[in-house]
């Protein structure tokens, strides 16, 4: 067992981890923040996506002992403590950006890291960004344009 001491959306944390136990399992069953999701373990589909360092990481694909002293956020610190949505959550719900949700919260969490990097992103560097962040119910399209509306860009009508 090792202690990693981290900071997880602005909170102090430490505990004893086994070398193997992956960033998401220390967040999801260490400290019960379910909002990073699991849909693949192996690196592909993005719903587990948080921010380490500021940088958009897969929490599968890292292990927790590595983060020793990172600052992490999750999609539980996006909103505010009194419940309202960040600008990117509120474009999300304002232009249908998410159906069954699973994938959300790593849509999310890309976003915001694609917006910090790129605050006025074209449709196609959007596209692009999201490539490892993976949909099975929206086509992608109220996702790009929510983005697109969040960074403050006009989002032109178009077929849902
Ligand atoms: S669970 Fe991490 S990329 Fe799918
Ligand atoms: S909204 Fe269902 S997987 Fe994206």
């Amino acid at each position: 067992m090792t202690k990693v001491s981290m900071r997880v959306n602005g909170r102090p944390v430490s505990a004893e981890v086994e070398g193997r136990t992956l960033l998401v399992q220390f967040l999801r069953e260490g400290l019960g923040l379910t909002g990073t999701h699991v849909g693949c373990d192996t690196a592909q589909c993005g719903a587990c996506v948080v921010h380490v360092d500021g940088r958009a990481t897969k929490a599968c694909n890292v292990f927790a002992m590595d983060c020793d002293g990172a600052e992490v956020a999750t999609i539980e610190g996006m909103a505010a403590p009194d419940g309202t949505l960040s600008p990117i959550q509120q474009a999300f719900q304002d232009h249908h950006g998410l159906q069954c949700g699973f994938c959300t919260p790593g849509m999310v969490m890309s976003a915001a890291a694609l917006l910090d990097e790129n605050p006025r992103p074209t449709e196609a560097e959007v596209r692009e960004y999201l490539e490892g962040n993976i949909c099975r119910c929206t086509g992608y399209h109220n996702i790009v344009k929510a983005i697109l509306a969040a960074s403050g860009q006009p989002v032109a009508v178009a077929a849902e």
